[in-house]
């Protein structure tokens, strides 16, 4: 099976969190979306794909300028994570994270890796769905603290069925 990470980030926190993420998995492909074609996406097997957030809840600049409808992900296995701040966007948290998840399924995604929005403060989110967070929701600017073992919880959560 063939995975890749891919991300968006403006500041270079979620293009952290992203390769540790694929340390975790033990892969080497990890991607910016500012530099990689739809096809290079589309050629993987399975994905991980995050983006942090800007603006009020709206997608990573790179993200906003993708062209999702150029993605070809019918039943494919996804995992979506996003890096926001809980504290100074409470109102939008994540909410990237939350956008990014819609396209990819309208792009026929099968998405994995909920979690649990327990340890987080904040108002509201588009990434909560059901309670949950729809992946990993990472807080470097007031959580750095706990980014690694979140990412280390949620990829030994995830990694079978990535495999
Ligand atoms: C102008 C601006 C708008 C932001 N808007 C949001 C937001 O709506 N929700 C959120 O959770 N974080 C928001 N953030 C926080 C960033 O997502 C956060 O700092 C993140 O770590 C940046 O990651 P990056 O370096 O990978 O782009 C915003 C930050 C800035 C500077």
């Amino acid at each position: 099976m063939s995975v890749a990470v891919v991300y968006g980030s403006a500041m270079g926190n979620t293009e952290g969190a992203a390769k540790l993420i694929a340390e975790k998995l033990g892969i080497s492909d990890v991607f910016n979306i500012a530099d990689i074609d739809p096809d290079k996406i589309n050629s993987y097997d399975k994905l991980v794909i995050g983006t942090s957030t800007w603006g009020s809840g709206d997608l990573q600049d790179d993200w906003d300028a993708f062209d999702f409808g150029s993605l070809k992900l019918s039943g494919k296995t996804v995992a979506v994570f996003g890096m926001g701040d809980s504290e100074s966007y409470s109102d939008s948290f994540c909410g990237g994270m939350g956008k990014l998840a819609e396209k990819l399924k309208e792009a026929g995604a099968h998405l994995i890796g909920s979690t649990s929005t327990e340890g987080y403060t904040f108002e509201s989110s588009d990434a909560v769905v059901d309670g949950e967070f729809v992946g990993l929701a990472l807080d470097n600017d007031n959580q750095e603290d706990l980014t690694e073992s979140r990412i280390e919880a949620w990829v030994s959560k995830i990694k079978a069925q990535l495999s």
